[in-house]
């Protein structure tokens, strides 16, 4: 699936800012666009594949959440409700009441995945069990499973999936963290896929802190096979990106970002606000994903709605201050051809003889798989 791409950017699946516009142009321009789907019920999942279906040819991926069912002890959601009551009194809301549900039924979605057939579908915040993977793989869905860890790829590897998305702790948005806790799996980018590539045999997506030319060739060179652009993304104008999100992108000051649980009750990375800043000393108490996530709901609705960012989440990686606006497909064409330059004018810099580049072709530096060949806009290769 990735060696088909004639461009090797996905397109990160975003909850909140990515539906099905940005991935149909993504997937339409050559790179592979990706629905995030975390949120939808079956049936929103089944109505969205087929607006996909209906829309492009080329393969996309749907995003969903592996998330175990819960059932939360009554004095964590009494707590967690007490310390949001004065913030909702700030957006005017009242008393806050238990939510329905407290997260999409995982079980659930992949049955949906799996009837609707997508070409991939990814997974992120856990790993599926093997019988998942393989009745997924049965229905001829292209598995990514999100790692933030070798132990995790390997993990995914066992499971069965196809292909394995690095993500690096300069990623904006929730850390795909599942086995250690975030301080042990707080890795870069450019680490995470050289261990991951020496431990694990499988196509490599590279994720986080990638958001120009120079990042994608990087990522490439380190023996990604694709990557996954997300914030780069977020001022698109397919993007369904809050405007105050857009807003405080625009304005970030330098170095914004911070990780955080005080939202979602799971580490995520967003420019920095005032909730986040005002529950820093207790952010370790915070009730867990997808608790806190589902009490905070309404209230960063009624807050985008004020067009404040108190207390929104404004999830976004290291790069931010390189995100650019224009429309999806421009800005994926853009980010290859910048990066087939950068690549064509290293190589001509740094590439050493023509043997050494045709050794590093066949594969015969340290790379557990051979690097794929990218056509360069002028018919050679890059
Ligand atoms: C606003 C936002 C929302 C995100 N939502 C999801 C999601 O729903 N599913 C997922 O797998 N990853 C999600 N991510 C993480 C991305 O898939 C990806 O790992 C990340 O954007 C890559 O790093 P970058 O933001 O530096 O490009 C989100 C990221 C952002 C910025």
């Amino acid at each position: 699936m990735l060696s088909r791409l004639s461009i090797p950017i996905i397109q990160a699946p975003m909850l909140g800012a990515t539906t099905e516009p940005i991935a149909i142009a993504v997937s339409n321009a050559g790179g592979m666009g990706s629905f995030a789907a975390a949120g939808s019920n079956p049936d929103q999942i089944k109505a969205s594949v087929a607006a996909m279906n209906s829309a492009t040819q080329a393969p996309y991926a749907v995003n969903i959440f592996v998330l175990d069912p819960v059932d939360p002890d009554p004095s964590v959601v009494r707590a967690a409700m007490e310390l949001l009551a004065p913030w909702r009194e700030r957006y005017g809301l009242p008393p806050q009441s238990i939510p329905n549900s407290w997260a999409q039924n995982t079980a659930a979605q992949v049955d949906a995945i799996i009837e609707v057939a997508p070409p991939a579908a990814s997974f992120t915040f856990g790993c599926l069990p093997a019988d998942e993977v393989a009745r997924l793989k049965a229905a001829n869905i292209y598995v990514i499973g999100t790692a933030t860890t070798v132990a995790e790829a390997k993990a995914w590897e066992a499971a069965g999936a196809d292909a394995i998305c690095a993500q690096g702790i300069e990623a904006g948005g929730h850390r795909g963290t599942f086995l250690a806790d975030m301080h042990a799996s707080a890795i870069g980018t450019m680490s995470l896929v050289r261990t991951i590539r020496a431990a694990v045999d499988l196509p490599l997506i590279a994720a986080g802190g990638i958001t120009d030319g120079e990042g994608i060739a990087a990522a490439l060179m380190l023996g990604a096979d694709a990557v996954q652009v997300g914030t780069a993304y977020l001022l698109s104008e397919e993007a369904t990106t809050p405007a105050p999100q857009r807003e405080a992108i625009l304005n970030a000051p330098d170095d914004p970002t911070r990780l955080t649980r005080a939202i979602s009750g799971r580490y995520a990375r967003g420019i920095d606000n005032e909730f986040m800043r005002a529950m820093r000393p207790i952010e370790d108490s915070i009730a867990p994903y997808p608790i806190q996530n589902a009490l905070t709901g309404e209230l960063r609705a009624a807050a985008i709605k004020a067009n404040s960012t108190d207390v929104m989440s404004l999830w976004a990686g290291q790069s931010v201050k390189l995100a650019r606006s224009g429309k999806a497909a421009d800005i994926t064409r853009d980010l290859w051809k910048q990066a087939q330059a950068v690549m064509r004018a290293r190589t001509t810099r740094f590439g050493g003889s023509p043997g050494t580049s045709l050794a590093y072709r066949r594969g015969s530096v340290n790379h557990r798989r051979a690097p794929r060949t990218f056509q360069a806009e002028d018919g050679g290769e890059e």
